[in-house]
């Protein structure tokens, strides 16, 4: 298998490289990252230089490095290898987005150039270059809110945010490139991951980290809102077991079977941490906050054969002690650029 992953030095693209080496050793990756704020190369220093691997800086959006990449040109205008074509691209696993759902209430620009664009930019690229699977991961928040039962894979797109709404607009698309152009595409939707190298904008890191450093925790509106969550390990897996199996044309929902609110999981991250509840401070709600998200992952356990291994109190105290294994990751992170944006985010509020 030669994969092309893109979006590889971010959270699950770090964990899905990481489970790639791991299994599959001897797989190909080229991992071509934009390094936005987001991306990290710190989470793969071991596997850098590792045979098999490479990792290119580059933008999805951008039509040359993608047809280079895809076309094996870019190996051979870099000399990477003697015979160059072998390194062409087979498989693209598309973890590249802009992923922050407040950060497109502030500017929706970057996420229509990179979640719809580049999606674009690469499925144009997999056309004509006869790339045999091309994985699209996507997130349950296209389906919007359900206040009782489940989506299922036909249930209508209703995102709710400018991150939702693009992401939901790659995915139709994927759909579209697959009915035109038969270009075998296959979606998964992904409820909320938790696990090591999540950037500490979201819940579960800003939570464990803030109140590592006894700062008080910012808690929107009532703090109900309930997500479905699911150890990054196992997502990695359902990708892994859709390269593998995934049927082209289908979408496959992808869920922890952990529903809780995020008042829940704050909670039980400070009885965990051994701090007090009183660090929680709620904060006024985000605009458009879907209330719930749920899935029926009935169609990928049954066709495919994948089901979670953790639950969710596993998952929680390994994610817990990541973070507190590996400080320094996180305490660069929270300086600098990032610590203007909580502050405009969070405490003005
Ligand atoms: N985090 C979740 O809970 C979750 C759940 C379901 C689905 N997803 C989806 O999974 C994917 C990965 O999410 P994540 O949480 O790892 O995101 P992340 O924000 O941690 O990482 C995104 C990565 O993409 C890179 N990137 C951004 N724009 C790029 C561009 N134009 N070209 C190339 N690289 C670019 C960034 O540098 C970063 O490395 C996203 O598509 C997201 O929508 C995430």
């Amino acid at each position: 298998m030669k994969l092309l992953v893109t979006g590889g030095a971010g959270f699950i693209g770090t964990n899905f490289i990481r489970h790639i080496r791991q299994e599959h050793p001897d797989w190909q990756m080229t991992n071509l990252d934009k390094l936005t704020y987001a991306g990290n190369l710190e989470n793969l220093k071991e596997i850098q230089d590792q045979p098999g691997y490479r990792f290119v800086k580059g933008d999805i959006a951008d039509r040359k490095i993608v047809d280079a990449l895809l076309s094996g040109e870019y190996f051979a205008a870099n000399s990477l290898r003697p015979n160059t074509r072998d390194l062409r691209p087979s498989i693209v696993v598309n973890f590249a987005a802009e992923s922050h759902v407040d950060r497109s209430i502030l500017d929706a620009s970057p996420f229509i150039e990179t979640n719809v664009k580049g999606t674009q930019v690469l499925l144009e690229g997999a056309k004509k270059h006869g790339v045999q699977r091309f994985i699209q991961v996507s997130t349950d928040e296209v389906y919007g809110s359900i206040d009782r039962g489940r989506f299922t894979e036909e249930s209508t797109l209703s995102p709710s945010s400018p991150y939702s709404a693009s992401k939901a607009a790659a995915d139709l698309l994927c759909l579209a490139y697959f009915k035109t152009h038969h270009l075998p595409v296959v979606i998964t939707r992904c409820t909320n991951n938790l696990g090591p190298y999540q950037f500490p904008e979201k819940l579960i890191p800003l939570a464990i980290t803030n109140a590592l450093e006894d700062k008080p925790i910012p808690i929107y509106g009532d703090g109900l809102n309930v997500r479905d969550w699911i150890f990054v390990d196992d997502h990695c897996k359902a990708l892994d077991v859709v390269i593998q199996k995934g049927k082209p044309g289908e979408v496959y929902n992808v869920g922890g079977g952990n529903e809780k609110t995020n008042l829940d999981i704050i909670r039980k991250l400070l009885e965990l941490l051994n701090k007090p509840q009183s660090l929680m401070q709620f904060v006024t709600d985000r605009p458009a906050h879907d209330r719930r998200y749920a899935l029926d992952c009935a169609r990928i356990s049954t066709e495919l054969g994948w089901k979670p291994a953790y639950s969710f109190e596993k998952a929680l105290s390994a994610t817990v002690d990541w973070y507190l294994k590996n400080e320094p990751w996180w305490r660069s992170i929270k300086s600098g650029e990032y610590a203007r944006y909580y502050e405009e985010m969070y405490l003005k509020r």
